[in-house]
């Protein structure tokens, strides 16, 4: 794995540029994309460059982590909400390829046929990740196989309650979500994670220095051939 070490303004847009570079290698790119306050000023970044024409997303297609089991897309607390408000509204991008798993309805048949249509698409060439305190990626949480594919994950107490600042109280976190396992995530060719406060220290640590477990989600990401980790001072403190 490599390391990159800077503040959020300056890896966000080194992460936005790989993007940018892999659509305008292939513009039918294969994009995988994350939820959560981490991607933020990438997607920015990403919307800078498209107005500027600098990429077109037209031909590309996006298949997103993870999803909460019990909000509708409309719902402003869901993931498919959140990309079409933070990113697809705002890019070139056609909507209908772009790939969010659903929480409601029959949730359970697509995701069952969630790992087959990426690998329709010809697989994942670059994937964005962010991190949750305890060291989950998507919603894979301590614990969860490294062989796993996309199923159903019950959330623990403290990604519910890291994740409640999102909304008006805790009890309206839902408590289960539909997510990419992990084999699916490491079956991407390029994974780019980003983590940056103090919060994230730890998962950090143990990303880079710790044991492989599945006691630490993030762990299996020390197996895999290009995996960049971009970092802030404070996500990185740990490990110095
Ligand atoms: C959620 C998402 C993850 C995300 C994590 C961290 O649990 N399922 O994909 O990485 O939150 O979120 P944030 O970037 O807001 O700290």
């Amino acid at each position: 794995m490599k390391v990159i070490v800077g503040n959020e303004d300056y890896i966000s847009q080194l992460i936005a540029d790989e993007f940018v570079k892999q659509v305008n290698a292939k513009p039918n790119s294969v994009l995988g994309l994350a939820t959560g306050t981490s991607p933020l000023k990438v997607y920015a970044d990403m919307i800078k460059a498209n107005k500027e024409g600098k990429v077109s997303f037209k031909d590309c297609a996006t298949f997103n982590l993870d999803e909460y089991i019990g909000l509708e897309g409309t719902h402003n607390q869901s993931y498919r909400y959140f990309m079409n408000d933070n990113l697809f509204n705002h890019i070139d991008i056609d909507k209908a390829r772009t790939h969010v798993l659903k929480g409601v309805g029959d949730y359970e048949a697509y995701m069952r046929q969630y790992d087959d249509e990426i690998a329709s698409f010809g697989g994942i060439d670059l994937q964005i990740l962010g991190i949750g305190s305890d060291g989950h990626i998507a919603f894979n949480e301590p614990g969860t196989p490294f062989d796993s594919l996309t199923h159903i994950a019950e959330l623990t107490e403290s990604t519910i309650k890291d994740n409640s600042r999102l909304f008006n109280d805790i009890s309206e976190v839902p408590t289960k979500a539909v997510t990419m396992g992990l084999k699916s995530i490491m079956n991407a060719r390029k994974i780019v994670l980003i983590a940056t406060g103090k919060n994230k220290a730890k998962a950090i640590y143990n990303l880079l220095k710790g044991p492989k477990t599945e006691e630490v989600p993030c762990s299996i990401l020390q197996d895999h051939p290009d995996c960049t980790i971009y970092c802030d001072e404070e996500a990185y403190s740990l490990v110095k």
